[in-house]
């Protein structure tokens, strides 16, 4: 039987790697995506004719292209996992760092999944997954971009999912919701609270995907917490000074 094909955007660090190393040692084809190609090529040193790699920056106006090539030397795709993303905390409003969070969180998202919807219809099935996040289920005040963008994506997802409905095509989607995770995107000399491993996060988003979960919350702490969250009234939540 042929092995399934999986292509991972931001396999060169954090969850993405975590990710990728599973679906390697699990007999998948594996193609892995990012920006820093030695470590992509770091990947493909595990399992060299299993694993295709691609330079590509979800931000570029050639990321379609170069994602179409990988497709391409993989001889198709099977399950898009969409995990590129970038966030920080910032209370003084940085300028410079909203608006890269919301260029590489919504419009290179964007780009990236619209691209793998257009490209499975005319396939008739596939799955996308995504690392989205828990800090889009209610507007967190220290990263205004970080939590509206994520938002965006939990919601985007979404409307891709009825959009399938629409077109009478066969796509699943998983929409992946981590708390904290010890990564280098927390790496900035804040205190996280429940952190989680990134091989942890990475096992239970690889068992949601088998699964076909349409959403998991990892952890169930986490899980625990957003209910929580989701029953406080806006008037309440916009006064609460939550920071850490
Ligand atoms: N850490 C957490 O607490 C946490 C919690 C919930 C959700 N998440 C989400 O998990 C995802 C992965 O983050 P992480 O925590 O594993 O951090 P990370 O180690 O910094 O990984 C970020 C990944 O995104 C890729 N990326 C960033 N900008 C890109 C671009 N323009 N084009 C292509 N790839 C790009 C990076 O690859 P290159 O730099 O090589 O391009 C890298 O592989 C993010 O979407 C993040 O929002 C993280």
């Amino acid at each position: 039987m042929e092995s399934e094909r999986i292509i991972i955007s931001g396999a060169t660090s954090g969850i993405g790697c975590e990710i990728a190393k599973l679906y390697i040692g699990n007999g998948y084809k594996v193609g892995v995506m990012g920006r820093r190609i030695e470590l992509l090529n770091e990947l493909k040193e595990k399992s060299p004719e299993n694993v295709f790699v691609q330079q590509l920056d979800i931000n570029s106006d050639d990321a379609t292209t170069n994602f179409q090539t990988l497709i391409d030397s993989m001889g198709g795709m099977d399950i898009y996992f969409h995990v590129s993303g970038i966030g920080y905390q910032n209370v003084h409003l940085d300028y410079d760092k909203e608006l890269r969070t919301a260029e590489t969180n919504c419009k290179g998202f964007t780009r990236m999944i619209t691209y793998a919807f257009n490209y499975f219809e005319q396939q008739g099935k596939g799955h996308i997954a995504c690392i989205t996040s828990i800090a889009g289920t209610k507007g967190l005040g220290v990263s205004p971009a970080y939590s509206a963008t994520k938002r965006y994506q939990n919601h985007y997802i979404q409307c891709m999912a009825q959009l399938a409905t629409i077109r009478k095509v066969k796509i699943t989607f998983t929409d992946i919701r981590p708390g904290f995770v010890a990564t280098d995107l927390l790496n900035d000399n804040h205190n996280y609270p429940m952190l989680m491993k990134k091989e942890f996060v990475a096992q239970e988003a690889y068992k949601a995907v088998a699964r076909k979960r349409r959403v998991k919350i990892i952890d169930w702490r986490y899980n625990l917490l957003v209910t929580a969250w989701k029953l406080i009234p806006n008037c309440v939540w916009e006064r609460l000074p939550i920071k850490n």
